[in-house]
């Protein structure tokens, strides 16, 4: 696991994560966001009784993935699909771990072929590359409504009203092509800020294309249906917006009592719990993982086990 091949995607919060795992014993490990397998090659390393499924939707994730960990190949099957639909395939096995570290991975920010940056030669933005849907559908045919509700809701834009109207006025005369040209056209009357005038935008359409709170909603269900006792849950987020997901979806399963809130007196045995928080507040990165990985500056990590 130790060959030299250059890795395009830094694994964050690697430490803490692991410490989220650390009792883990034998058993199944599902990495459902495999990426450059930063996470998985830990795991397997950390953890030597343990197998694993490595899932991506990104092919050349996963083809990557493959490469860097072809000399432990016989304990890891690869699986390319949404881990929201993979999952359920595994309700009969012993399932020790699940982590889903979610959102892009520097790679397919990185290249402008896939449209993620501001310099991108296409208006893409699907991490899987089989998907048909993509940014250009998002951009030009989206109703105005459609465009400042996604700008807003994904992207907390202040000015989500405005840019949509401006976008539909302007691909009357000629329809969005790239990334870069949406970026341009968006910081030409957006005032300028820390940040590049299209950052929330962008982060927007690529929730929306790739469904991204949805997939992490399905992901945390479908991790319910097939967890035992013992298993841990372990999601890393980038944005608040699916730190609350997970936050409030933990938060739900730790309840002991479910009685509603107007309720008298609990009557439902005080017994529900699915889980045990295993950290109460998300763990982040240190100042030394700051320093070598701008990406981890937004990380948080939460962890549970099933009971
Ligand atoms: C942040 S990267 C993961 C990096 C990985 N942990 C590593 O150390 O290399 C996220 C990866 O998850 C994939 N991904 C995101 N959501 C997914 C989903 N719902 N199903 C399958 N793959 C997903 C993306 O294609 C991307 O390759």
């Amino acid at each position: 696991m130790d060959k030299k091949i250059n890795i395009p995607h830094i694994p964050v919060l690697l430490n803490e994560t692991l410490s989220l795992f650390k009792n883990m014993q034998d058993g199944y490990f599902i990495d459902c966001t495999c990426g450059f397998g930063g996470h998985s090659e830990a795991i397997l390393k950390t953890f030597p009784n343990i197998k694993l499924i490595a899932i991506d939707q990104d092919i050349d994730a996963l083809n990557f993935a493959k490469k860097r960990l072809e000399p432990v190949k016989d304990r890891i099957e690869f699986v390319h699909s949404r881990s929201s639909e993979a999952l359920l395939n595994y309700k009969d096995r012993k399932i020790a771990g699940i982590l889903a570290d979610i959102g892009v991975s520097s790679y397919q920010l990185d290249q402008r072929s896939r449209g993620f940056n501001f310099e991108g030669e296409t208006l893409d933005m699907r991490m899987n590359q089989s998907q048909e849907f993509s940014a250009t559908d998002v951009i030009n045919q989206y109703s105005v409504n459609e465009l400042e509700k996604i700008f807003k809701e994904y992207g907390e834009e202040r000015y989500a009203k405005k840019i949509a109207l401006k976008i539909a006025e302007r691909r009357k005369e000629k329809k969005f092509t790239s990334s870069k040209e949406l970026a341009e056209f968006i910081a030409s009357f957006i005032p300028r800020r820390k940040i590049h005038p299209a950052t929330q935008v962008f982060q927007a359409i690529r929730i929306e294309v790739n469904q991204e709170l949805l997939e992490l909603q399905r992901i945390l269900e479908n991790s319910l249906k097939i967890a035992n006792e013992g298993t841990i849950l372990s999601i890393i987020t980038f944005h608040s917006l699916e730190d609350r997901i997970v936050k409030n979806t933990f938060r739900e399963w730790s309840k002991n009592c479910i009685c509603q809130p107007e309720a008298f007196r609990c009557e439902c045995g005080n017994n529900n719990a699915k889980v045990k928080l295993i950290n109460k507040k998300p763990l982040v990165a240190s100042k030394e993982e700051l320093l070598n990985n701008p990406r981890s500056r937004s990380a948080k990590v939460r962890g549970v086990k099933f009971l």
